[in-house]
């Protein structure tokens, strides 16, 4: 059994992670922000802690990822938070978990990020100039980092039931993928050593999840 922790796990692909590692037998260790949300991560078959990564320390968080295998961020400051919650959140949160991470020995690490986000499409100076910034350099400092790392990088979420199959690559070009998909994905890559050192792009395609991370896992990485 697996024992992952997850930032952001109440968001809609957090939900869906714990869920499936539930299913599978691993242990999913849900950290959110507010008390109710506590009661649902339990519905769903894992633990909630109450942490905010706004204003917990490294040493709160760290406490909070020991015994952990490793650690699933998926946390952001969603539509309408404003320019200084995605610094605080998608920036803020995910270098703080990083550290906490490393502070509790925790080396494996899969972050969601975003498509596009080095070279965004007219980025603008409000919301998105701040988001697509804050994760760029959220996964900018993860690469850097001594964490084995997988970096995750959807095109635009939906709703819609999963096939179970994507496209994932370096780049995909555009596209949407669902959250169902992009939870079973980062299910995969847990169980996938070798997707160490990966960034990757994905959105909705043809290649059944597991195949296309063992297959994307053996071309040259990011990191090598
Ligand atoms: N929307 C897109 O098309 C798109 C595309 C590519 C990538 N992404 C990224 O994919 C990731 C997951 O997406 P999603 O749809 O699952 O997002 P979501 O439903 O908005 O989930 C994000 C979660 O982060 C939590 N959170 C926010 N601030 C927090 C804080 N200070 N401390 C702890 N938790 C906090 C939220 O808590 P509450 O539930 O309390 O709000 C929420 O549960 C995000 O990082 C997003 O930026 C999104």
């Amino acid at each position: 059994m697996t024992t992952v922790a997850i930032i952001g796990a109440h968001g809609k692909i957090g939900r869906r992670l714990v869920r499936l590692l539930a299913q599978r037998g691993d242990k999913a260790i849900g950290v959110v922000r507010r008390t109710e949300q506590v009661g649902a991560i339990a519905e769903l078959g894992g633990t909630g802690v109450l942490l905010d990564v706004e204003s917990a320390t490294v040493e709160e968080l760290a406490e909070a990822l020991t015994g952990a295998d490793a650690v699933v961020f998926t946390a952001g400051a969603g539509a309408g938070s404003g320019p200084v919650r995605k610094r605080t959140v998608d920036y803020g949160g995910a270098v703080l978990a990083q550290a906490a991470a490393s502070l509790a020995g925790v080396h494996r690490f899969v972050q969601v990020s975003g498509m596009g986000v080095d070279d965004p499409v007219d980025p603008g100076t409000g919301d998105w100039a701040a988001y697509v910034r804050a994760k760029s350099e959220a996964d900018s400092r993860l690469r850097a980092s001594e964490l084995r790392w997988t970096i995750l990088r959807p095109g635009a979420l939906t709703d819609a039931p999963g096939s179970g199959r994507v496209r994932l690559a370096e780049s995909t070009g555009p596209g949407s993928v669902s959250r169902d998909d992009v939870a079973a994905l980062i299910a995969a890559c847990l169980n996938e050593p070798a997707s160490a050192g990966h960034q990757w792009e994905v959105r909705a395609g043809s290649t059944p999840v597991a195949q296309a991370v063992t297959e994307q896992s053996r071309t040259t990485g990011a990191a090598s």
